[in-house]
Formats: C-alpha cells, sequence, structure tokens
C-alpha cells in the first residue's frame, strides 16, 4: 500500500444484502463480508421490507467487524465511510445510514453517500485497473433494468429504462410459476442451459424506432399463459425449453439495445452490471455481438454482480475523491 492510498469502508444495506467492504483507490478489495437474507424471505416468495430491516439491524455491525478482520485493518485506517443512501427500500436504506452516521461522528472521518446504480456500475473497475470510462453499461437487476451513457467516474447519463417490470423481477416471477425457489433468476439460468431456445417464440418489445427503454410485462404475460395453457390442458412440455426461449428472449432485447446504444453515442466499451448480469446467457450474448462490432468488454466478478459493499467503497471513493479536489489514481496493482 502506497502512503497516498485512500481506503474507503463502503456500507450496503438497500434491500436483502447486508454488506460491508473495504476498498483501496477504488478498485483494490481488501475485503468483501455479507449477509444474505435469501433464506429469510425464501419461504414468502419475496422481499418482505420489515423484515429485512430488522434482519440489517440484526447483522450489520458483524458484518462492518468481519470486513475489517478480512482486510486485517482497524477502524484508523479507512479515510471516510461510503454508505448507499438511495434508491432502494426506505427502512433498509436507514439501517445502513444510520450506522454510517454513527462511526463517522464517532471516528470523526468523512461520510460520502453513493446512489446503488452507480455504485453497480462501478463494480466494472473493481480488478480491472485497464477499464475507464466512457463506456454504455447495461444495468440489470431485481428492481431496475437501465442503460447508462457513463461518461467519466462521476457523470452518468440515464439512456433507458424499464417501462414496467425489471428484468430480475421478470425472471423471479417465472421462476415462482415454475416453482422454482427465491430468487428464481439462477434457477432459470441453469435450466435453460438444458432447454430448446428455439422452442417457444415469445414476445420480443422493442418498442418505438431507436429507443432504449424496455418492457418485460409483456413477456412475462405470454410466458405465464403458455405454462397455465398447457396446465389446464394436461400438455406436456420441457421446462427446460419453456426457461431457455424465455431467457432467449430477454437477452436478446438486453444485448441489441446495448449495442444500439454504443451505436447511438458512438462509443466501442460495453460493461454490465446488477444481478441478472450473472446470467450466464447474457454474459455469452454480450461477448459474441460485442466481439461481431470490435467493442471491448467489460464484466465483473459474478460476487461483484449482486449486492455488495465493495461496490459501494469504489463508488465511494471517486465521491470522496470529488469531495477533497483531488485527482483519481486507480491502483495499478488490481
Ligand atoms: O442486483 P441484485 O442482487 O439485487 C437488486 O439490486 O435488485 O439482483 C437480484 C436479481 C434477482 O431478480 C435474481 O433473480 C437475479 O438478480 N439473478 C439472475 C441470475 N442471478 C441472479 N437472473 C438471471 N440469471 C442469473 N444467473
Amino acid at each position: 500500500m502506497n502512503k497516498k492510498d485512500i481506503i474507503i469502508l463502503g456500507i450496503e444495506t438497500s434491500c436483502d444484502d447486508t454488506s460491508a467492504g473495504i476498498v483501496i483507490n477504488g478498485n483494490d478489495v481488501m475485503s468483501n463480508a455479507t449477509f444474505s437474507q435469501i433464506k429469510i424471505h425464501e419461504k414468502y416468495g419475496g422481499v418482505v421490507p420489515e423484515i429485512a430491516s430488522r434482519s440489517h439491524i440484526d447483522k450489520i455491525s458483524f458484518v462492518i467487524d468481519e470486513a475489517l478482520y478480512l482486510a486485517k485493518i482497524g477502524f484508523d485506517e479507512v479515510d471516510a465511510i461510503s454508505v448507499t443512501t438511495t434508491p432502494g427500500l426506505i427502512g433498509s436504506l436507514l439501517v445502513g445510514i444510520s450506522y454510517a452516521r454513527g462511526i463517522a461522528f464517532a471516528l470523526n472521518k468523512p461520510i460520502i453517500e453513493v446512489n446503488h446504480l452507480e455504485a453497480h456500475i462501478c463494480a466494472n473497475y473493481i480488478a480491472n485497473c485497464n477499464f475507464k470510462p466512457p463506456f454504455i453499461c447495461l444495468l440489470v437487476s431485481g428492481g431496475n433494468t437501465n442503460i447508462f451513457l457513463v461518461m467519466d467516474y462521476l457523470n452518468f447519463e440515464l439512456l433507458g429504462s424499464t417501462r414496467d417490470d425489471a428484468a430480475g423481477e421478470a425472471y423471479d416471477k417465472v421462476a415462482r410459476v415454475l416453482g422454482f425457489g427465491y430468487p428464481g433468476g439462477q434457477y432459470i439460468d441453469e435450466n435453460a442451459q438444458l432447454g430448446d431456445k428455439s422452442l417457444v417464440k415469445f414476445p420480443r418489445a422493442y418498442l418505438e424506432e431507436n429507443s432504449l427503454d424496455f418492457s418485460f410485462s409483456g413477456l412475462k404475460s405470454s410466458v405465464l399463459n403458455y405454462i397455465n395453457k398447457n396446465n389446464s390442458q394436461n400438455i406436456d412440455f420441457r421446462v427446460e425449453d419453456v426457461c431457455a426461449s424465455f431467457q432467449e428472449s430477454v437477452v436478446e432485447v438486453l444485448v441489441n439495445k446495448t449495442i444500439k446504444a454504443c451505436e447511438m453515442h458512438n462509443i466501442s466499451k460495453v460493461a454490465i452490471a446488477g444481478g441478472v448480469s450473472s446470467n450466464s446467457g447474457l454474459r455469452k450474448s454480450m461477448k459474441e455481438a460485442c466481439e461481431q462490432k470490435g467493442f471491448e468488454l467489460n464484466i465483473p466478478d459474478p460476487k461483484y454482480c449482486t449486492d455488495n459493499g465493495a461496490m459501494v467503497g469504489a463508488s465511494g471513493y471517486f465521491r470522496y475523491m470529488e469531495s477533497i479536489g483531488m485527482e483519481v489514481e486507480i491502483n495499478k496493482k488490481a
């Protein structure tokens, strides 16, 4: 570690993961500790906000202690505390914000507010010092489906978003009807790999010409109707084929709109982020499309695709440097 290295503690509690990460210079992760609430919410088939907030209260101090322990540092070595402040479940966000404020006050350290979507995008800098803005980022998670033009480390232009369901929501709903656990994205992904994607031609919503917005509710209804109709008429179908056909429809639109955004803005660098960016079909298709166009593609490690404290630490670094008027210095080791 160099003398002027900046160490940020990032805290994430926007939904159902209590997570803390310690990051040097925006991309070098010293530690990332997470308590996932999936087991708690599984039986309800989705996140219960009140239960989520209570679980964050239970776990937050353990998770932060674990992050410091794994990084082998004490609070005194942290330069600033960054915390997700929006968007997210209000009760869950409040736990992280209150805890971060408490530590910052007690230690007399700066507190940096971080936008959850920006943090997901910043996961792309982790462990890759060569990936730099400007680029187009497809952000796909349980709550968001967006295309951003990332102009620099601090400036993000929203080019398109979903007009109804997020991609992850559609995955989770289809998974529920097929009898998979929650969250269902990974189960659909696993089954899709064993299925025939040409079995059913589910709809693709491209919307108006040149629109970079998304819509997944029509596709979701179409898949649910297909399943219900076949079940009610006792017609056999392979679940794997439905998963593969559904996934093909989602991925095709996500990839084509991302490539279109690059062409419209004359950008040849692409990144993906958010929980759904772990999807094997999306990773493969985006790689093929970028290779075909000669675009550079960056994909974060799956552990930094879902909600995590390290991405908040990465994003917090850029905001911290801005607040003290210093130039960003990405760590060359990472
Ligand atoms: O980013 P994330 O952890 O939480 C939000 O901020 O929303 O994303 C969670 C979403 C869930 O909808 C989950 O089903 C989906 O990511 N997901 C996947 C995969 N792994 C997680 N969707 C498709 N394929 C996957 N492999």
